[in-house]
């Protein structure tokens, strides 16, 4: 299966982006085998994303990259109460139903447990209106829980820590499922249209 990492902080030194990579890696161990794919929005050329510029190549590419993903994983800092610009401006470019067929683990970070809600009031509805087949339950935590060492990566305090169990082990088991579902899709997609059969009189 592919998944596709799409992280939505404009900061290079980044929680939501050390949080999103902490979370793949998780998955990797408790599901091996697949395809990883990282997009940072706020790598993408900033004219073509702005002036929706679909015909540039890096925002092709990109778009390339959702349309081949099974699964996203979708992370942004809480910005105002709500996901970042930067985020919305890069899903503006996807088609009305550019997350169908897809599973999505939305992940967001904040300065505070005050705005843990926006996943679920602010981008959840933005992914079912994408046409995303499964929104899995999201993974907040605020910058107080993720500690960085430069020498040992990312520490997540316990509470984190089992809400990204429960991510991972949601997502792998939703993969899983997601093999038989796709291959049903396929099959059905191949299935000869039959024609009514006229009686002669
Ligand atoms: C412009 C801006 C707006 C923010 N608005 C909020 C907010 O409304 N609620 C909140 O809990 N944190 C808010 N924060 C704090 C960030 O969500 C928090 O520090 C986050 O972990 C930053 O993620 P990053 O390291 O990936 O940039 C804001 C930060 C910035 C820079």
């Amino acid at each position: 299966m592919s998944i596709l990492l799409l992280g939505g902080s404009p900061a290079a030194v980044s929680s939501t982006g050390r949080l999103l990579d902490h979370v793949a890696d998780q998955l990797a161990i408790k599901s091996p085998g697949h395809r990883y794919h990282k997009i940072q929005v706020r790598d993408l050329p900033a004219h073509a994303l702005l002036h929706a510029e679909t015909s540039d190549l890096a925002i092709k590419r990109a778009l390339a990259a959702v349309a081949d993903a099974d699964a996203v994983i979708i992370a942004t800092p809480v910005y105002k109460a709500s996901y970042t610009g930067l985020l919305k401006a890069f899903l503006d470019l996807l088609p009305q139903d550019g997350l169908a067929g897809k599973l999505v683990l939305p992940l967001a970070t904040g300065g505070s447990q005050s705005h843990m809600l926006a996943l679920d009031y602010a981008l959840r509805p933005v992914l079912h209106a994408l046409d995303a087949r499964h929104v899995l339950t999201g993974i907040y935590a605020t910058s107080s829980q993720l500690v960085w060492n430069e020498g040992s990566g990312l520490a997540v305090d316990q509470a984190i820590a089992w809400r990204v169990q429960a991510g991972v082990d949601g997502l792998a088991a939703a993969l899983h499922g997601h093999k038989a579902w796709k291959a049903q899709q396929e099959q059905a997609a191949f299935v000869p249209q039959v024609e009514p059969i006229r009686l002669a009189r």
